[in-house]
C-alpha cells in the first residue's frame, strides 16, 4: 500500500530547512510514489490536526524551485509550546492523519520532546539535525550552522574596516545560549582577536592585556571582540558569586553579554578605550542557504526518507567522518547540548593564531 510520511520543522527557524523538505519529498516521490503530508508549525500543526499534502511541483514558479535557495520553512515552526498539555491530542493526531511515519527536523530541545511523544505513541519517527548553534551531539553538522557562520563572518569583513577607521574596539553578540561553536568557528574564519565562548573562562584584565599588546608591540590600534550570547562573567566578576559547582560559569550578566563586556573594557580603561557594540541577532537565523548546508540538507532529507522505506525508526541522521550514518534519536538528545571542547583543535588552533580565547 502506498506510505503516508508526515514532516515537520520544530524549533527554531534557520537556513537549509526547505532544501530538507524539497529532499524528502523529492526522493519520496520519484523513488516510492509515497504520499507527503507537512505538518504546520511541528507540534502545534499536531494539536489541531492539520497537515498540508506536498508535491514536487505544487510550489513551482514558471520552473524554478523556491525551496532550494529560500531561507526559513515553508511550514512554519514553534521553539515554544504548550506540548505537554496537549499529548493526548497529538498522539491521536497521528493516527487520525494515518501516518505511517513522521520525520521531523529540528534541534535539540525539540527532537528530545518529539522523541519522548514518539515512544508515547509508538511512532515510526526519524530526525533530521538542524540549529544554527551546531550542538546537537553525535553529529559534526547540523543544518543552518554553515550559513550562520557565513552571515557572521561577512558581518566581521564589514565591521572590521569601520574599526580600523576609527581605531575602535567592536564588540559582536552572536548567537549560541548554550554552546560556542559559532562564536568559534566564525571568529577564527572573520579575523577576531578575541572570542569569548561559554565554555572558556576569561578575565577582562587578559583580554584587555591583549588589546594593548595588539596596539603597543603590532601597532594595531583597532580590535574585534566576538562574544556568544552565552558567555558568563569574566573572571573578576565571578569570583563574587557562589556557584563553585559547575566547570562552566553559570552566572549571565543583566545585560546584554556584548553590552557587559563593553561596559568592563570602559571601566578597566578609565574610558580611554572607544568600544561599540553590534548585536547581530536573529540576522544570524535568516537568510538563503549556503552550499554546504542545501548539500547536508539534501543529503540528510534522501537519507531520512531511505530510513523509512528500511523500518529503520527512531533514528537521527549525523555527519560523521565524511558519512551520512543513522544514531539513536535518544542518545543524541541525552548528549546533547553538545560543548565546545576547551582543549580542542579550534581552540587551539585560535591560540596558535594569537586571539585571546581566555583562561
Ligand atoms: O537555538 C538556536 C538559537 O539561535 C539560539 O542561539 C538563540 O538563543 C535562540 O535560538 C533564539 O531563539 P528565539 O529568539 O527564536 O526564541
Amino acid at each position: 500500500m502506498r506510505k503516508r510520511i508526515g514532516i515537520l520543522t520544530s524549533g527554531g527557524d534557520c537556513p537549509g530547512l526547505n532544501c530538507v523538505i524539497r529532499a524528502v519529498v523529492s526522493h519520496a516521490t520519484l523513488t516510492y510514489d509515497w504520499e507527503i503530508l507537512g505538518i504546520p508549525y511541528a507540534t502545534q500543526g499536531l494539536v489541531e490536526r492539520q497537515a498540508i499534502a506536498l508535491n514536487m511541483h505544487g510550489w513551482d514558479l514558471r520552473g524554478i524551485d523556491p525551496l532550494l535557495n529560500m531561507g526559513g520553512t515553508i511550514l512554519g515552526t514553534i521553539n515554544k509550546g504548550n506540548t505537554l498539555t496537549h499529548v493526548d491530542e497529538i498522539l491521536a493526531s497521528y493516527e487520525a492523519l494515518a501516518l505511517d511515519a513522521l520525520i521531523a527536523i529540528g534541534g535539540d530541545g525539540s527532537l528530545s520532546i518529539i522523541n519522548q511523544l514518539a515512544n508515547r505513541g509508538n511512532w515510526n519517527l526519524v530526525a533530521i539535525p538542524k540549529t544554527i548553534d551546531n550542538d546537537v551531539a553525535m553529529t559534526e553538522r547540523a543544518i543552518g550552522f554553515d550559513t550562520a557562520v557565513n552571515t557572521i563572518v561577512d558581518a566581521l569583513n564589514r565591521l572590521t574596516f569601520t574599526a580600523a577607521s576609527h581605531d575602535r574596539v567592536m564588540i559582536v553578540e552572536v548567537m549560541g545560549r548554550t554552546a560556542g561553536h559559532l562564536a568559534l568557528h566564525a571568529g577564527i574564519a572573520g579575523g577576531a582577536d578575541v572570542i569569548l565562548i561559554p565554555e572558556v573562562n576569561y578575565t577582562i584584565k587578559g583580554l584587555c592585556q591583549h588589546i594593548a599588546e595588539l596596539r603597543d608591540r603590532w601597532k594595531r590600534k583597532f580590535a574585534i571582540v566576538v562574544v556568544a550570547e552565552g558567555a558568563k562573567l569574566c573572571m573578576e566578576d565571578m569570583c563574587n558569586t557562589t556557584d563553585t559547582t559547575s566547570p562552566i560559569p553559570t552566572s549571565s550578566p543583566k545585560c546584554g553579554i556584548g553590552q557587559y563586556v563593553a561596559e568592563r573594557i570602559a571601566l578597566l580603561n578609565d574610558d580611554m578605550i572607544d568600544t561599540r557594540v553590534s548585536v547581530l541577532g536573529h540576522i544570524q537565523r535568516g537568510g538563503i542557504p549556503s552550499a554546504l548546508d542545501r548539500l547536508t540538507a539534501t543529503v540528510f532529507g534522501k537519507a531520512a526518507v531511505d530510513l523509512v522505506a528500511q523500518g529503520q525508526f527512531g533514528k537521527m541522521l549525523a555527519w560523521q567522518y565524511g558519512e551520512v550514518v543513522p544514531v539513536p534519536i535518544s542518545e543524541a538528545v541525552a548528549q546533547s547540548p553538545l560543548h565546545v571542547d576547551p582543549q580542542g583543535y579550534l581552540i587551539q588552533s585560535a591560540r596558535s593564531l594569537g586571539i585571546y580565547v581566555g583562561e
